[in-house]
């Protein structure tokens, strides 16, 4: 394989395997913040343990993320030297805001977050969690605007240093608000909140169906119900805006992400398989006239096929459309599993669903995927460049749009964008990629250790404080839960026993 294909292959998959751990910090981050607002809020030690436990978990995940992120800052440099001096005064400002606001930030108070418990007040300590929180989504912000710039470049111009072409910061306010960046922060923060939910739910359901920490469990498992029931629904409507906007400013990466090769009207596919020699949708499953809709509310508008750009700039079709198609399916499935668990819990019966209890466990799966693909179709359909250039489009609204390309005019070509081969030869590329391969593999089974560590050793139990209004049965409640902190409820019946009480049915200890 050449420097470029090897390259590339070396970048997704460190990007890739990074990629596993910011958003779930990011989704546990925010339900950190609820479950500790609800301990300050009602003084229920039960959110307090809560909280303690997930923080365990954050903390890990962002060790993870924080080791896995530095390499690719490395492999701007040793693999793609043009590439990191064509955008280096746009990246060098906005990773290093990140450096500065939102890593420092979050670092900092992490410690807090962590070791303070007892050390500085209930106020304080809710404060560097929300820190903590807030600094996770700045870092999204800051890497969000450096990937979107690339995707929609604005605010600069292009200097000769020694011979090369670099784009320059003339306004930061451009940069930042470029046209996708704001768009995709919305949506990429959305699926690292279903994430995070997931993830809470994922382990909550493995203790329900265990019969451990059952009081914890539930809770737990409702708060990121609900969170990730609100997100679920917005995350659609979210990559809707942002479908709009890939239609005005990458129209071919929005005819690969729907296999659309030939200009006219455009149906929405939901399943298929796109055959680019013949330029045509196999299986096909669609609604006619659906992604004309979807983006000028006409079922019969055109939208510019593949067939507008030359071979050479068209992405890789299949990968694109089933990247994209798959994100979009999950997505919906993640509406469907999110609803019906808000159904059972309105009856009340949730936690007797021990099937549904039980596709939690796996479904956390999901999300990790989607986030994935989501991206892939993003970046592969934005090939073969690195740099987009600026497309423009008739006055007449005809669908034929032009992609500036002239000198003077920004773009990079993904291959223009390596470092000279003198630099690094594709041998190298290769091992590093098996020496990666390894280490990530190592890293990987050390994170599911220290987690299973964790999951296994489950939260501190608390003795419980009374809840504020102490009814006759809160009470008896709160004893109960002294006598079996993590076991079952003496007020309830046992559900999985139709009918019969704790004493009647001994829970199996664990
Ligand atoms: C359910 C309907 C969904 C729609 C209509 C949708 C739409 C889109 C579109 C159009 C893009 C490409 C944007 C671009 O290239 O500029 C995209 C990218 C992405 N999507 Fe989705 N999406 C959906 C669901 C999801 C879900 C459920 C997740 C994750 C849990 C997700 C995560 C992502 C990510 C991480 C990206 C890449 C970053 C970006 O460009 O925004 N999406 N989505």
């Amino acid at each position: 394989m050449d420097v470029l294909t090897l390259s590339r292959v070396q970048f997704a998959l460190t990007i890739m395997f990074h990629y596993l751990f910011p958003p779930l910090s990011i989704g546990l981050g925010v339900l950190m913040v609820l479950m500790e607002g609800m301990y300050l809020r009602t003084g229920d030690d039960r959110y307090h343990a809560m909280t303690k436990f997930w923080t365990k978990i954050f903390a890990v995940n962002f060790a993870m993320g924080v080791a896995t992120g530095i390499v690719m800052e490395f492999e701007f440099g040793t693999n793609w030297a043009n590439y990191a001096r064509y955008v280096g005064d746009i990246f060098g400002s906005v990773l290093a805001a990140e450096g500065i606001f939102a890593f420092f930030l979050e670092s900092g108070f992490l410690a807090v977050l962590v070791f303070g418990w007892d050390h500085v007040s209930k106020g304080m300590h809710f404060f560097a969690t929300l820190m903590v929180s807030f600094g996770s989504i700045f870092s999204a912000v800051w890497i969000i605007i450096a990937n979107s710039w690339q995707q929609t470049p604005a605010g600069f111009h292009l200097v000769t240093r020694d011979g090369a072409v670099c784009a320059e910061i003339v306004d930061i306010w451009a940069v930042i608000f470029n046209p996708s960046s704001m768009n995709r922060l919305v949506h990429v923060l959305l699926g690292a909140f279903i994430l995070g939910a997931f993830f809470v739910m994922s382990i909550s359901a493995y203790y329900v169906l265990r019969r451990k920490h059952l009081d914890f469990a539930k809770k737990s498992f409702t708060i990121a119900l609900i969170f990730g029931a609100i997100s679920s629904l917005a995350v659609g409507a979210s990559g809707h805006f942002q479908a709009k906007t890939v239609a005005h400013t990458q129209p071919a990466k929005l005819a690969a992400l729907e296999g659309h090769y030939k200009t006219g009207p455009a149906d929405l596919t939901l399943f298929g398989a796109p055959d680019s020699t013949a330029e045509r949708v196999d299986y096909a499953i669609a609604v006619p006239g659906g992604l004309s809709f979807l983006v000028h509310e006409d079922f019969k508008a055109d939208i510019p096929g593949l067939e507008e750009f030359p071979r050479d700039q068209w992405p890789n079709v299949p990968l694109v459309f089933q990247t994209y198609h798959l994100m979009i399916a999950l997505g919906a499935s993640f509406i469907g599993l999110t609803l019906l668990a808000l159904f059972f819990l309105w009856r009340g019966t949730l936690f007797e669903q021990r099937w549904l209890m039980a596709v939690f466990v796996v479904a956390v799966v999901g999300p990790y995927l989607a986030n994935q693909a989501g991206w892939v179709s993003a970046e592969a359909g934005r090939q073969p460049f690195i740099v987009y250039p600026k497309v423009t489009w008739p006055a007449d609204g005809s669908p034929h749009p032009h992609l500036e390309m002239n000198a003077g005019d920004a773009f990079l070509k993904t291959a223009d964008g390596l470092s000279s081969r003198k630099v690094v030869g594709s041998d190298q590329v290769f091992g590093s990629i098996v020496m990666f391969s390894v280490i990530y593999v190592l890293l990987f089974a050390v994170w599911v250790y220290v987690l299973n560590d964790k999951i296994h050793h489950g939260p501190e139990e608390t003795a419980a404080t009374p809840p504020p209004s102490t009814t006759a049965s809160d009470l008896v409640e709160t004893a109960a839960r002294r006598v079996n902190p993590s076991g079952y409820s003496l007020t309830e019946p046992h559900r999985d026993t139709p009918g019969k009480t704790v004493e009647e049915s001994v829970p199996p200890k664990e």
